[in-house]
């Protein structure tokens, strides 16, 4: 019999109970004991539909229930001190992307999840994606020249959604193109530095709007690849584009979150493999296990995604490059 996994939650909204809940429901031995958000009504409906105790504070939830893992899904600008504490209490950590909206906090968490040696992973699940496993394979012993992504899309939410506010969702970069940013790292390599302009020209009428509709980065990377990056949220209407094109000698590959085109056709050999285990499975087994190495974003890792795109944030408000500092 599987051993049996207790699981708890900060945040029960849509990444929780949509995505999370029912893929853990799917994993034998796994329990969901308690889960927490500010609206209490949310927590409640979520324990009534999935199991678990219902809180409206983490503290009061860490303080009296037992659990051998937390998931952490609440926006960008409202991470505090829940990591702190359930790292503190040796409980293993999966954290929704981004993980933060400053760096700050980001050096607080990170040190807590270090000192306390806890498993933490990060909810960037396109890394386990078989595209993202058949690129970084063939990408690996290749010199790459010029990286151009793009994610271009509509505004999540209605008027009051925490989304369209930059004080809270750090914006479409940081928010949602994390994603894209991410995978460019994990397949290319770290950034060096970026360089970013954003404008906010056709959404200024927009309700309660504050981020940027277009968002253009310039990226230098450590192996001397350069490149550039341009999000928008200003197809409210449908439609956009989610893909980033590696650009090799005589050969370049665009790579969305499910397929990879060859160009020139022929010029290259690349075969998608099986799935492998999902992101809650592999959380899952990893706690099991004891085995990190299945884990392919820790805490640590997916700051460093965080410090560019907050970077990007930094430099569109200084008109300055931004040089990235973890290593
Ligand atoms: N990996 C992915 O593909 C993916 C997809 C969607 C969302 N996300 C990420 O998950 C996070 C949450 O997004 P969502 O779509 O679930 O948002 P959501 O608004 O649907 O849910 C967030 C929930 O957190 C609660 N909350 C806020 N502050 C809290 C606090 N201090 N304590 C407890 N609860 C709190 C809110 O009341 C809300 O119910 C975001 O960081 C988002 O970027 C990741």
């Amino acid at each position: 019999m599987a051993q049996q996994v207790r699981i708890g939650f900060v945040g029960a909204g849509g990444i929780a109970t949509e995505a999370h809940i029912p893929a853990l429901k799917q994993i034998e031995g796994v329990e969901i004991v308690a889960l927490c958000d500010t609206r209490k009504e949310q927590a409640d409906a979520a324990a009534q539909q999935f199991g678990g105790r219902a809180y409206s504070d983490h503290r009061e939830m860490l303080d009296r229930e037992e659990m051998d893992g937390l998931f952490v899904c609440v926006p960008p600008g409202a991470h505090t001190d829940a990591e702190l504490i359930a790292a503190g209490r040796g409980v293993h950590l999966f954290i929704e992307k981004p993980v933060v909206l400053t760096m700050d906090k980001g050096l607080e968490i990170a040190e807590a999840v270090k000192k306390a040696n806890v498993i933490s992973c990060v909810g960037y699940q396109v890394r386990y994606f078989p595209v993202a496993e058949a690129a970084r394979t063939f990408l690996a012993d290749k010199t790459i020249g010029m990286v151009v992504g793009n994610r271009w899309g509509g505004i999540p939410g209605g008027p009051e959604h925490w989304w369209r506010v930059m004080d809270q969702s750090g914006g479409m970069v940081h928010e949602m193109a994390t994603h894209n940013i991410d995978l460019i790292r994990y397949l290319v390599g770290d950034f060096a530095a970026v360089y970013a302009c954003y404008s906010r020209n056709v959404l200024k009428d927009v309700d309660n709007l504050t981020v940027p509709d277009a968002q253009v980065i310039v990226m230098q990377f450590e192996n001397g690849a350069a490149g550039s990056f341009s999000a928008t949220c200003a197809l409210t209407k449908g439609g956009g584009a989610s893909s980033t094109d590696i650009v090799l000698r005589d050969v370049m590959l665009r790579i969305s979150f499910s397929e990879i085109e060859v160009m020139p056709e022929g010029a290259a050999d690349i075969t998608l493999p099986e799935p492998g285990m999902n992101i809650q499975e592999t959380f899952i087994h990893a706690i099991r296990t004891g085995d990190r190495s299945v884990i392919r974003s820790d805490y640590f890792d997916a700051l460093k995604t965080a410090e560019v795109t907050l970077g990007a944030n930094k430099s569109a408000a200084t008109g300055k490059p931004v040089t990235m500092t973890l290593a």
